[in-house]
């Protein structure tokens, strides 16, 4: 902590030089900006010696606290050793030991049907789970690399034309424009799309706003013959479906109903397109297990990793594909079938250790296990907030939540944008000791899941009281 001299000198050098994300700064130039300085656990502490409770894992990244003993020491010793040596050309000692324990938590994780002869790819809705990690360091180039990886894979196969996507509405995988390519949240994808390659785009299981005007159960998955239409259509110009399992986060905390993701699985065997999982903000214990698609058995051709990995420490991600997708690019030099592709901190040491420390404290500290409370305490707080006038819908999965606030509950009329009221909430939040940052109108929770139960009280009373005062 420095001196108000110090403190307000910050301030002005922040305003002065720093252009923040997602942020409009005519309005960041008129607040008083919250710089933090410190944290721990689930707290973090800004420059004038205020605690708030990280009440969105500082944008859905940690997993186990702020200062993680364990992951401090992981990081700390790996700085004794080396902070960085490239993945082109060389390798590295965590990036090995990381891409194994990798391949190991996939292929144990979901339940996927026996091993055909010759190890081919197994039964006919699964493909073997992903065994083969190619490194990069964020959510967005993870899924630029399995954007590629798939289109690339079909040209080795020696079958021309599969040059598209087929991506959600409402759906987000990051903010390079591969990723924007196949986004599709409007407000924020709008501007770019002179720029972007077109993709196929399928309804999202919005139940709450369904497109189709059907209801879940009574529709029998609409949205899903929809998909199956275009991929009727169009599945020889689709070299996979992307989507984000169960969860579609940046969307608005958009949970799919039950089946639906079983669905995209076999749509996607049928029509022989590649499956891409992105669990960038599912994977890693969000929604209860380790990852989203754990929960529906469903084994995807590539996995995109990122968030979470590192326990919310450093930047890094991992692309995971399939032997049989590895094994397409393999080849004679000259044949040019590499995957043409890598970054400066691609597999960074410093992020694969601390990447290691926050799955050996998964195991010592049964993280997954315990839980169940925590969303016990969720569910119920969902339940009795979506009795508030303008609490429109609750979803949730895990230990994210979204809360969807409206105008009028009758009619499901949203409030205007502009009107900022998840920020309203947000703001009121801060003003008492806690930090969230909304979607729109949807309030968001995502806390650390090392929170403790006292903790998330404290989150969700203070979410309550600022939703009513900001809508009552
Ligand atoms: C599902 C999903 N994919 C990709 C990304 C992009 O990750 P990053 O911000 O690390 O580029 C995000 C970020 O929120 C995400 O939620």
């Amino acid at each position: 902590m420095g001196t108000a001299d110090e403190n307000r000198h910050l301030e002005e050098l922040d305003r002065k030089y720093i252009w923040h994300p997602f942020t409009q700064m005519k309005d960041w130039l008129e607040e008083k900006p919250v710089i933090i300085s410190e944290g721990r656990d689930c707290f973090l502490k800004d420059i004038y010696g205020n605690w708030y409770l990280d009440g969105v894992s500082s944008l859905w990244v940690n997993i186990h606290g702020h200062r993680k003993e364990e992951i401090d020491d992981a990081v700390k010793q790996q700085l004794d050793r080396i902070a960085h040596s490239t993945m082109l050309g060389l390798s590295s000692v965590p990036a090995i030991q990381l891409a194994e324990r990798l391949v190991k938590l996939v292929e144990q994780s979901p339940p996927h049907p026996p091993l055909t002869k010759g190890g081919q790819e197994g039964g006919s809705d699964h493909p073997l789970p992903p065994s083969k990690v190619f490194y990069s360091d964020n959510g967005s180039t993870a899924v630029e690399v399995a954007l590629k990886m798939a289109f690339q894979y079909w040209i080795h196969k020696g079958i021309g034309g599969k040059v598209s996507f087929l991506s959600l509405k409402n759906g987000y995988h990051g903010d390079t424009l591969g990723a924007v390519s196949v986004g599709g949240i409007d407000i924020f994808h709008r501007t770019y799309e002179p720029f972007l390659f077109k993709t196929y785009k399928a309804p999202s299981p919005y139940c709450y706003r369904c497109e189709l005007h059907r209801t879940y159960p009574d529709c029998a998955f609409a949205c899903l013959n929809a998909m199956e239409e275009i991929l009727k259509e169009n599945s020889e110009r689709i070299a996979a479906v992307i989507i984000e399992p169960l969860v579609q986060a940046a969307g608005g905390m958009i949970v799919a109903p039950p089946g639906y993701l079983k669905g995209v699985r076999e749509l996607c065997t049928k029509y022989d397109v590649l499956m891409i999982a992105d669990e960038v903000a599912t994977g890693f214990g969000r929604t209860g297990i380790m990852f989203a698609c754990e929960h529906e058995g469903v084994v995807p051709n590539i996995i995109c990793l990122s968030k979470g990995i590192t326990g919310g420490y450093l930047p890094l991600a991992a692309t995971m594909a399939t032997e049989e997708i590895y094994k397409a690019f393999l080849g004679e030099f000259k044949d040019l079938k590499t995957f043409f592709h890598g970054h400066s901190y691609t597999g960074n040491p410093l992020g694969c250790a601390a990447a290691l420390a926050c799955l050996d404290i998964f195991e010592k500290e049964k993280t997954l296990e315990g839980l169940g409370p925590k969303i016990g305490m969720l569910e119920a707080f969902l339940k009795d907030i979506a009795e508030l006038g303008h609490v429109g819908d609750v979803r949730n999965k895990g230990l994210i939540a979204g809360i969807e606030l409206v105008k009028d509950k009758s009619t499901k009329e949203p409030y205007p944008w502009e009107e900022k009221m998840g920020w309203r909430v947000a703001y009121y939040a801060r003003e008492h000791g806690v930090f969230i940052r909304p979607l729109g109108n949807v309030v968001v929770v995502m806390p650390p899941l090392s929170i403790s139960l006292e903790n998330l009280e404290q989150l969700l009373k203070v979410i309550r009281e600022g939703i009513k005062s900001v809508t009552e």
